[in-house]
């Protein structure tokens, strides 16, 4: 199959990209470098430099007759959403809008979007499955529950087949400090630096924490089963950031943990029901937590100790 992964550089993105790649398929990848980095990236693709929302996307598609989008890109620092809703709805609505267009104009079978536990938002009924109260605490959420109309109205106005996945907060390898899993890639690299680590509130709070490997293959499946609608992509379990600290514990040597003032907005907990995907996909994750973060941990570690080698 042709495949084009937008976002494809990005930490997701890449290994959706590989992940494909190693199945056989041929990867095309659009991205636009704004946090995804082409080293994240080894194997054979075709590469374009464009933002979603870009006109120019027409000649990609043209081009090539993709059998398969995986739209991954987007802006994904929340922040950022609330202090420029339009940049956000930029990248996030008409970005999917142009791909959607596109996809249906030359040929493509199936778009898959990347959705966020973000378009629940403050609903705290967990785990919460897929027909709960969408409640978006942000433009990010909100963009991405839009995102979900724009497929499932693609699917009924123009036939083009869509899947949303509503991912849980993704870590794993390759991970910046922005974006939704952000916390363990931000404590990880605290740790290698000899920093202390900084807690927002009590450390009681909890997240649904799913290892990237687990996301990928989720994606590959569900676009050979031909899965279609909305889904949890998620473990259904919650971590604790004290949790988290707890297991780093065993992996590294702590300095300090700083507890301060909850962050505005925060959610306090977090977790998604995935019965929806075990049923219709017969698919669950093969890490559990301490073992996607040992992974994490040892690649953090070894690209750090390369660094230090430049460095020296
Ligand atoms: N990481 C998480 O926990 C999480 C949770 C829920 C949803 N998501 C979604 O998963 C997707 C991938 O996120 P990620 O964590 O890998 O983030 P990331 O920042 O590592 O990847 C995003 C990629 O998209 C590219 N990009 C951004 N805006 C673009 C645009 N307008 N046009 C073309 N390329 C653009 C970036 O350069 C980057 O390579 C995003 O859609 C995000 O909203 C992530």
């Amino acid at each position: 199959m042709k495949v084009l992964v937008t976002g494809g550089y990005g930490f997701i993105g890449s290994f959706v990209a590989e992940k494909f790649f190693l199945e056989g398929h041929e990867i095309s990848i659009i991205d636009n470098l704004s946090t995804g980095n082409p080293e994240n990236v080894k194997f054979k693709h075709k590469f374009y430099q464009l933002s979603v929302e870009d006109p120019m996307c027409k000649e990609v598609f043209q081009s090539n007759r993709f059998d398969v989008v995986i739209h991954l890109a987007a802006q994904v620092n929340v922040t950022k959403s609330m202090d420029n809703p339009y940049l956000d709805a930029q990248s996030n609505v008409l970005g999917l809008a142009n791909i959607l267009q596109l996809s249906e104009q030359y040929g493509v079978k199936k778009v898959v979007f990347a959705s966020s536990a973000a378009v629940y938002g403050l609903n705290e009924e967990i785990p919460l499955k897929e027909d709960a109260l969408c409640n978006p605490l942000s433009p990010y959420g909100i963009n991405k529950w839009v995102g979900e109309v724009y497929c499932k109205k693609w699917k009924e106005v123009f036939g083009i087949e869509t899947l949303s996945y509503r991912f849980s907060n993704v870590y794993g390898p390759k991970q910046g400090t922005v974006g939704e899993g952000g916390v363990i890639s931000i404590f990880i690299n605290s740790v290698l630096a000899g920093h202390p680590l900084q807690v927002y509130g009590d450390g009681e709070q909890t997240r649904d924490f799913i290892y990237v490997e687990d996301v990928a293959d989720a994606i590959y499946r569900g676009v050979q089963f031909e899965l279609k609608g909305v889904y949890n992509l998620s473990t259904n379990t919650e971590t604790s950031v004290n949790d988290l600290i707890y297991i780093l514990e065993n992996l590294a040597n702590i300095k300090k943990v700083i507890y301060q003032e909850p962050k505005k907005g925060d959610i306090k907990f977090s977790r998604l029901d995935n019965s929806k995907m075990k049923r219709d996909l017969d698919w669950e994750p093969l890490h559990n937590f301490q073992q996607g973060l040992i992974k994490t941990y040892q690649w953090f570690e070894t690209e750090s100790k390369k660094k230090y080698l430049l460095v020296e």
